[in-house]
């Protein structure tokens, strides 16, 4: 396995063969590893990026604690047959300081967790695009945890005509329905016991929508598990809402076809999110 901190480190590609890319800002949990699996099912040679973006990150503090393990992460991805780990320095990535050009998500950026974290995804979008320059992938897999990430990363490819195909990959869990995350190590054993009503909450509502239930009553029936939690509890939800996995708006009370139930919640002072896709207006 090549440990690149340049492009021009980074093995060559013989011709006819395929290229994936993960990304990631290290820190490696199951969440990352299963991606990596995937990658390595579908293509002849996988890089993972490890880069600790400073453009997505709203406050300084939050940039300077965010974990930086590189070399337990490389021990976990050699054994997964990965080909190379591309660690470029924050100088490498951008020389001279936070680039001059930079790309906007969009509305997608203002809603949700845009709404909380004001240019995050105009950060994300900047640092992929660059990624992918850098990296020259056929395919870019992402985690479906992220919902809101890979809704705009396809939103770029799509309105900026990037060929690279974009694959989300299942949400890992917790025996007990705790979405994986890196921020999950923040978490008390009695706040990580109060977060389960977020997966609790995400998979009721997706019954909802099995038993044939509109968006708004698939909403309804999440918020009401959320609704649940004693006032005491460490769980602060900031939404439970069901959106448009194309444009990232709330769907209407009419929408058929896939929506993404998405919640954000902060748990002590660790914010958390998850969602699950449903399909609406189809009974199963
Ligand atoms: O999901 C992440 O870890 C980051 O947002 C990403 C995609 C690596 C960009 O910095």
């Amino acid at each position: 396995m090549i440990l690149a901190s340049t492009a021009a480190e980074l093995p060559t590609r013989e011709p006819g063969t395929r290229r994936a890319v993960v990304m990631t800002m290290g820190a490696l949990h199951e969440g990352h590893l299963a991606l990596v699996r995937r990658a390595r099912e579908i293509a002849d040679q996988v890089v993972v990026t490890i880069f600790v973006n400073p453009l997505q990150f709203n406050e300084a503090a939050d940039l300077e604690r965010y974990p930086r393990t590189l070399e337990a992460d490389c021990a976990l991805l050699e054994p997964l047959g990965v080909d190379a780990v591309f660690a470029p320095s924050v100088d490498e990535m951008y020389p001279g300081g936070s680039p001059t050009v930079t790309v906007s998500a969009g509305a997608i950026g203002g809603v949700l967790e845009g709404a909380h974290r004001p240019g995050h995804f105009d950060g994300v979008l900047t640092v992929v695009l660059k990624l992918l320059h850098l990296t020259d992938p056929d395919v870019a897999l992402f985690g479906a945890k992220d919902a809101q990430q890979v809704i705009a990363v396809r939103a770029m490819v799509r309105d900026l005509a990037v060929p690279v195909r974009i694959e989300a990959v299942d949400t890992v869990r917790d025996p007990d329905g705790l979405a994986l995350s890196s921020r999950n190590v923040h978490l008390s054993e009695r706040e990580r016991a109060e977060a389960l009503i977020l997966s609790r909450a995400l998979f009721a509502a997706a019954g909802a929508a099995r038993n044939g239930s509109a968006a708004p009553d698939v909403v309804a029936t999440g918020r009401a598990v959320l609704a649940q939690r004693p006032p005491a509890s460490a769980v602060r939800v900031d939404y439970l809402e069901a959106i448009d996995p194309r444009t990232a708006m709330a769907v209407e009370a009419d929408h058929r076809g896939d929506a993404v139930i998405a919640v954000a919640a902060r748990v002590g002072a660790t914010r958390l999110i998850d969602n699950v896709t449903v399909t609406l207006g189809e009974k199963k």
